[in-house]
């Protein structure tokens, strides 16, 4: 069922979709303000579109053309044009595995949101958990942050740490990982359905902390 809430989120991603099974129940629950207005995937037969199918909520795949890292012309415009249509307030990314460039940004500025598994700016980039094990940190996490033209570089949201034990492995520490961002992403998201944060520079504050 389409939302019938005002605030409508765009949610774009490729994978498994674990970050919009948390956000769409936060939806459901009301602990998200908004409804999920379209659930787009440039990968066909993705966790995320079947999970969205499975809540009755409107899911298309949008095949994203000649590249692979980004979107091409035609699906650039396909996927600005599905996301207009459906009236969404705020894109949410959600595992989208392709960087989103000029027409798309123009479209949604300032309205999109990604979720990175490490406390950026360190790790940006591919396999930001692996990174960390490579480097030793005893400290990660999981930051959402808006999109801007960088890559895992917009103004930051929230950021929830992890520890990293001695034995983990990359499945361990991806696990815990994934525990907090079900955690964080919600939040954050409630907080901009609710108003609650601005953008001042690369600073975001939150009229309530
Ligand atoms: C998450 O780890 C997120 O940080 C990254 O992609 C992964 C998506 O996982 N951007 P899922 O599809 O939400 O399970």
């Amino acid at each position: 069922m389409a939302s019938e809430h005002k605030f409508r989120l765009g949610i774009l991603g490729s994978g498994k979709g674990s970050n919009f099974v948390a956000i769409a129940g936060a939806c459901a629950s009301g602990e998200i303000p908004a409804g999920v207005a379209l659930v787009l995937s440039d990968v066909e037969g993705s966790g995320i579109l079947t999970h969205a199918r499975e809540r009755n909520l409107p899911a298309r795949f949008i095949s994203p053309g000649k590249f692979r890292t980004k979107l091409d012309e035609d699906a650039e415009r396909a996927f600005v044009g599905a996301l207009q249509e459906a009236r969404v307030d705020l894109i949410v990314l959600a595992g989208f595995m392709r960087v989103l460039k000029g027409e798309f940004l123009r479209a949604f500025e300032g309205r999109i949101v990604n979720i990175h598994p490490s406390l950026l700016p360190s790790f940006p980039g591919l396999a930001a958990w692996q990174q960390a094990l490579d480097h030793g940190v005893k400290v990660t996490g999981c930051t959402v942050h808006f999109v801007d033209a960088g890559v895992d570089a917009g103004p930051i949201i929230g950021q929830q740490t992890v520890p990293v034990r001695d034995h983990d492995t990359p499945d361990s520490l991806i696990q815990r990982i994934h525990t907090a961002e079900h955690e964080l992403y919600p939040k954050c998201v409630a907080a901009i359905a609710r108003g609650e944060i601005s953008v001042q520079g690369r600073r975001v504050v939150w009229k309530k902390n």
